[in-house]
C-alpha cells in the first residue's frame, strides 16, 4: 500500500517571517532527494503561486508543482509530501490548518519581539479549540540568522535561541541572512540555499 501523504505546514502568527522562503527551500530539498512534493498556497497574497509563475516565465520551472487549495483537493494522485504555505496574521487559518499537519514548521526571525510572536503562535495552537494530529511534530526554523565576527551567532540570535529552547521547541534548521534568498524569489532555488534544511529531511524521514 502506498504511504499516506505527509502534510507539512509552514506557519506563524506573524507575517514576513520567511514562510514562503522556507516552503520553497524545503520543497527544493525534498525534490532533490527524489521524493514527490507539492506546495499548496493557502495565502491570499499568492506569493508561492507567483514564485512558480515567474519561474515558468523565466523558462526554468520549479521542480515541483504549486497548487491553489481548490486545485489540490481535486488531485487524483497525491505526492508523498505536501507543504502548505500558510498566511501570516491569520489566527483562524492557523487553527484550521494545524489539525491537518504531520509536521508544523514555524519560521522565526531573531529578536525579542519575534520570540514573543512565536510564543503567541504556540499559545494559539495549544488552545482548547485546536487538536493536533497524533504524532505531529513541531519545530522552529531560524530565519535571517546572523553570525558575529567571532563566527558565533550574534548575541540577539543566541538570546532568541534561548527563548525558543525555554518554550521547549526544537530548532530544526537555521537559514542565515543572505541577500541570495531575496534574489531567488521567482526562480529555482540552488543547493547552497536549501541544503541547511537537510536536518528537516531527517525529521521527515525523506530518504537521502
Ligand atoms: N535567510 C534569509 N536571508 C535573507 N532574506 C531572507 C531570508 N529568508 C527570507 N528572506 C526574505 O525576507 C522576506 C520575507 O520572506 P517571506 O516572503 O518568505 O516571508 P513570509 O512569512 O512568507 O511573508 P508573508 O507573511 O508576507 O507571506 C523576503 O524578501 C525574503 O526574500
Ligand atoms: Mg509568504
Amino acid at each position: 500500500m502506498p504511504k499516506a501523504t505527509k502534510f507539512i505546514i509552514v506557519i506563524q502568527a506573524k507575517g514576513g517571517v520567511g514562510k514562503t522562503t522556507v516552503t520553497h527551500a524545503l520543497a527544493s530539498a525534498i525534490s532533490d532527494n527524489r521524493s514527490t512534493v507539492a506546495v499548496v498556497d493557502q495565502d491570499t497574497q499568492e506569493s508561492s503561486l507567483q514564485w512558480a509563475g515567474a519561474a515558468e516565465h523565466h523558462g526554468r520551472p520549479l521542480p515541483y508543482p504549486v497548487y491553489r487549495p481548490e486545485e489540490f483537493i481535486k488531485l487524483k494522485e497525491r505526492p508523498a509530501y505536501v507543504i502548505i504555505d500558510a498566511p501570516g496574521n491569520n489566527l483562524g487559518a492557523l487553527k484550521a490548518l494545524v489539525p491537518q499537519a504531520d509536521v508544523i514548521l514555524m519560521p522565526t526571525l531573531p529578536g525579542p519581539l519575534e520570540a514573543d510572536s512565536l510564543a503567541r503562535t504556540i499559545a494559539v495552537m495549544q488552545g482548547d479549540d485546536v487538536a493536533f494530529k497524533d504524532g505531529a511534530e513541531v519545530g522552529v526554523i531560524c530565519v535571517k540568522w546572523r553570525r558575529a565576527g567571532t563566527g558565533n551567532d550574534t548575541a540577539v540570535c543566541l538570546d532568541t535561541q534561548a527563548r525558543i529552547e525555554e518554550m521547549g521547541l526544537p530548532i530544526l534548521a537555521k537559514l542565515y541572512d543572505k541577500s541570495d534568498y531575496q534574489k531567488r524569489f521567482g526562480r529555482v532555488m540552488p543547493f547552497h540555499l536549501y541544503h541547511p534544511l537537510k536536518d528537516v529531511l531527517d525529521t521527515l524521514g525523506v530518504r537521502a
